[in-house]
């Protein structure tokens, strides 16, 4: 059975939407500890505008600062082709472009339509690729609001697998279907992945979900049960994009980890050193977090019988 590849967004779309800004030496010590627990990629920070997401204006610091492994790729948003030379002044292994399915969104989060954001892709490719130091980045690209828009309602399947077809067009050679503002349901999910994997064989999809009404670990099942490895997921359940109404955290990391390898499902992943990662955050972040595993122990816990 196919190894999961996890893909750890809690530095990014975890930390843009806290109250506080993370201290840039507890972001890098937290990607160090997480770089150490087999999580195939950590997408470290954003290159956007620092009045847009002043939380993640330390984004260069992060990256030069964060140890470096070969087994795990450092991946970071970049909405355009500014982000994208910053990201170059930085080691990155990949760089995760972003728009929305939905001009509205996209409207509201990027100042841009959907066309205004592949006008952007296909600058950022041809900076990217025109110089050395973006010979071997990978391009991903995260297209938000693929199964629903918080302003427009219903985004269509077709409409969603042509903006796919016009990425990879350009360039892009994996894609992250978002599942913005947890709107996605599991029978919608599994009829997405079927269409995207039949139409475009052979391209790394990975689904990133939140749980904002509790059917993240769902919809990444039936994601999973439709062929998709690539999983995006937070730790601690943070997460949530600030220019999105009503969006609350991804998918928790540990407890989507949890899930998969108590059915014999290999993430890769170690749990325990997971499971301290996450111990971490509530003293950075300044709050609880969402995961439940952490709280409630893994399914193997056992407790002593209560005295009589
Ligand atoms: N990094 C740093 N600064 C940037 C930047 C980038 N990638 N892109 C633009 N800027 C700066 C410009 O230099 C300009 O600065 P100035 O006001 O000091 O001159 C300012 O931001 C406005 O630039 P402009 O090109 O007009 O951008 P905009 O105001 O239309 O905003 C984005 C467009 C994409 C830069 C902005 O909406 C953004 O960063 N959004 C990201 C939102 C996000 O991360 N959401 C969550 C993740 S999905
Ligand atoms: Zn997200």
């Amino acid at each position: 059975m196919t190894q999961l590849q996890i893909n750890e967004v809690a530095p990014r779309d975890g930390f843009q939407i806290e109250a506080t800004f993370v201290p840039t030496a507890d972001k890098i010590r937290l990607i160090d500890a997480l770089s150490a627990t087999g999580l195939a990629r950590i997408e470290a920070t954003s290159f956007v505008s620092p009045k847009a997401i002043p939380n993640l204006r330390d984004a260069a610091e992060v990256v030069s600062g964060i140890q470096r492994r070969d087994d795990v790729g450092i991946t970071v948003l970049v909405p355009n082709v500014k982000g994208l030379e910053r990201a170059l002044e930085c080691r990155v292994d990949e760089v995760n472009l972003v728009m929305s399915a939905s001009d509205s969104h996209g409207q509201a989060n990027l100042r841009m339509t959907s066309e205004q954001s592949l006008e952007q892709f296909a600058a950022i490719v041809e900076v990217l690729r025109g110089d050395p130091r973006g010979r071997n980045v990978f391009v991903n690209a995260s297209l938000s609001t693929s199964f629903g828009c918080p302003f427009e309602g219903e985004v269509p399947e077709a409409r969603v697998l042509e903006l796919v077809e016009r990425q990879l067009a350009l360039g892009v050679q994996g894609v992250t279907l978002c599942d913005t503002t947890g709107m996605a349901n599991p029978a919608q999910v599994a009829r997405l992945c079927e269409a995207a994997q039949a139409r475009f064989p052979g391209i790394p999809f990975t689904l990133h979900f939140h749980n904002t009404r509790g059917m993240g670990l769902a919809n990444a099942l039936a994601a999973w049960q439709a062929g998709i490895v690539r999983f995006d997921a937070s730790l601690g359940g943070l997460g949530g994009c600030p220019y999105a109404p009503g969006a609350t955290g991804n998918v928790c990391t540990e407890d989507l980890v949890h899930m998969f390898e108590q059915m014999g499902v290999s993430t890769g992943v170690d749990l325990d050193a997971l499971l301290a990662a996450s111990a971490m955050l509530p003293a950075l972040v300044g709050h609880d977090t969402p995961g439940q595993v952490v709280k409630a122990g893994k399914a193997d816990r056992r407790y002593s019988m209560p005295a009589r």
